[in-house]
């Protein structure tokens, strides 16, 4: 049944019920996921390296269905949709992921209009005013001329923001978006994807293994370890978690149910010298 669009305004944006997912029927990736996101926050999806995020992610976006239970996005459960429907549900989404480089071969300018010119029928001026509207927004309306291999690892990242940006999406998906950045562009892009989450009115989840980082400019936390959620809350909650596994995240203390060490031999037998 369709819901009134007032009654869909005041619901989460993304719901996922009781969601499990495996690329092989033998091996989940992940388990009863539940998660609520509500308009206009900054949310994150976080964890270790091959935990499930990206999976998590792909489900959102539509790209992967649940095995078991129920994605609803943007109001429509993702698994119902046909081609049409997920290709303009995805128009109301903007996604940064971690590899999605700029086209080399085109300018800043031309790589944030192309979007716009994918999208089809809008005057030549038109694009031009929001082509720089949106560079405006990443502080490089200067640049607008610059090919991608004239900008730093920081401008590149920043431009490809104000691609993902360009369609002004409801919803904002960032996968790591923060890799490879030293701290001072990281520190830029983080709060990059608050103001522009803010002036957009739009909704971002951020997936990210830069769990300090990135505590500071969300709104609400979804941890995750070997395919579950493990912790929930605001980033005060989760900084006070007493779940050993994201204490050591949070901490960024180099031992715990994460070792440091891979596991070895005990040490005295792995000595040629020892007990000589
Ligand atoms: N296309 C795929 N086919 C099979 N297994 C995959 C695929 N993509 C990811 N995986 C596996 O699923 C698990 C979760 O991966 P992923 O969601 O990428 O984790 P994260 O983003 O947290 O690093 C990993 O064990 C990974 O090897
Ligand atoms: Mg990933």
């Amino acid at each position: 049944m369709q819901q009134s669009p007032v009654l869909e305004l005041q619901k989460p944006i993304v719901e996922i019920r009781n969601v499990s997912f495996g690329y092989e029927a033998a091996r989940p990736v992940l388990r009863d996921i539940d998660l609520a996101i509500e308009r206009g926050a900054v949310v994150g999806i976080m964890g270790q390296s091959g935990c499930g995020k990206t999976t998590l992610l792909r489900i959102i976006m539509g790209a992967l269905a649940p095995t078991r239970g129920e994605a609803r996005v943007l109001g429509r459960a993702t698994g119902e949709l046909d081609r049409d429907a997920l290709y303009a549900m995805r128009r109301k989404m903007g996604m940064l992921f971690q590899f999605g480089a700029l086209f080399t071969d085109m300018s800043v300018y031309e790589n944030v209009a192309f979007p716009m010119r994918e999208h089809g029928g809008l005057p030549e001026e038109l694009i031009h005013d929001l082509v720089m509207l949106k560079l405006q927004a990443v502080g490089l309306r200067g640049a607008a001329h610059l090919t991608p291999t004239e900008l730093s690892g920081g401008m590149a990242r920043r431009v490809a923001l104000a691609r993902s940006i360009a369609l002004d999406p409801q919803l904002i998906l960032y996968d790591e978006p923060f890799t490879g950045l030293d701290p001072i562009s990281f520190g830029v892009i983080v709060r990059l994807i608050r103001e522009l989450n803010d002036s957009l009115g739009a909704t971002s989840v951020i997936v990210t293994h830069d769990v300090q980082e990135a505590l500071g400019v969300v709104d609400y936390v979804y941890f995750m370890a070997a395919g579950r959620v493990i912790a929930k809350g605001t980033p005060e909650e989760i900084r006070a978690s007493p779940e050993p596994f994201v204490n050591q995240f949070v901490n960024g203390k180099p031992d715990g149910p994460v070792p440091f060490h891979y596991p070895a031999p005990e040490y005295g037998a792995d000595l040629e010298l020892a007990g000589a």
